[in-house]
């Protein structure tokens, strides 16, 4: 049996995470500095262990040659979500992508597995410019919200220790635990406008603020400096006073004198 070069298997399917990594947290970060609601909390991802790997490739009897061909979560990323009700905008943000090809989904969220598990997966074919050429790798979207990432996470450890036996007694507790994350879900979702609002709101002061000392920091080398103190004076009152109209007032002003300055 010819011995697997483990590093040269794995290389593309690395460079495969990190760019979907970096395209997914774009996303996000895009729509947070444009001031709109992002549906994606937060991006991690994972390359598959070699050990992991040929422990699936032998419960699912595939001999090494077929390991590529056959596997197609080598290259993982997990998309996490506040609510349930961003993962079909984030569902909707991968069809719409034309950067990778969606081989299949699995709805286990409408599906829930006997587990309790629940989780939207994706099947991409990722097309990569390596050094050996153009390829092509297959990798796998998960999309869930944190509740439903808490349950699978702790299930996943719990799996793995009891090397997928898991006791009746504990596996009962599992499976009410995985209603307490269903009903989390919803009870969240009840009071989602709310939160998201709050966010928004933060984000824009936020946002706001950051624009303001920029300009500050600019103006300080060519405007007068009792001017500038004036400025100073003003800011940290208005910081104080908590309005959100007297702020944007304060940093339009700002932007006009920089425009003055050209800076
Ligand atoms: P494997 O489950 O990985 O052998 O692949 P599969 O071909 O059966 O695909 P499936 O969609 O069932 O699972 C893909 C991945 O979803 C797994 O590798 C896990 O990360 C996750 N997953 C599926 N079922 C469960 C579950 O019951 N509990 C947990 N914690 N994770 C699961
Ligand atoms: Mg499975």
């Amino acid at each position: 049996m010819e011995i697997i070069n483990w590093k040269e298997l794995l290389f593309p399917y690395e460079q495969a995470v990190d760019e979907l990594l970096l395209k997914f947290r774009s996303l996000d970060k895009e729509c947070r500095h444009l001031g709109i609601y992002s549906p994606i909390d937060a991006v991690t991802g994972r390359l598959k262990r070699p050990s992991s790997i040929l422990e699936k490739a032998g419960k699912k009897r595939i001999s090494p040659d077929r390991i590529e061909a056959e596997i197609e979560d080598i290259a993982g990323i997990r998309i996490l979500c506040q609510f349930v009700e961003d993962i079909p905008k984030v569902i909707e943000m991968v069809r719409n992508r034309n950067d990778m090809t969606i081989v299949e989904e699995r709805d286990y969220i409408t599906n829930t597995k006997p587990s309790g598990y629940r989780s939207y997966h994706i099947i991409i074919r990722y097309p990569l410019h390596t050094a050996m050429g153009a390829r092509e790798v297959p990798a796998e979207i998960q999309i869930r919200t944190n509740a439903m990432n808490f349950w699978a996470t702790a299930e996943h450890s719990l799996r793995y220790k009891y090397s997928g036996n898991i006791p009746k007694e504990l596996q009962d507790r599992l499976k009410n635990c995985a209603e307490a994350a269903f009903h989390l879900d919803t009870e969240m979702a009840t009071i989602r406008e709310e939160i998201t609002n709050a966010q928004q709101l933060s984000e824009i002061r936020n946002n706001l603020v950051a624009n303001i000392l920029e300009n500050m920091h600019n103006l300080y080398f060519v405007a007068k400096l009792d001017d500038m103190n004036e400025l100073n004076r003003e800011f940290i009152e208005i910081w104080n006073s908590d309005d959100m109209d007297l702020l944007r007032e304060f940093n339009t002003r700002l932007n006009v004198m920089a425009e003055m300055y050209r800076i």
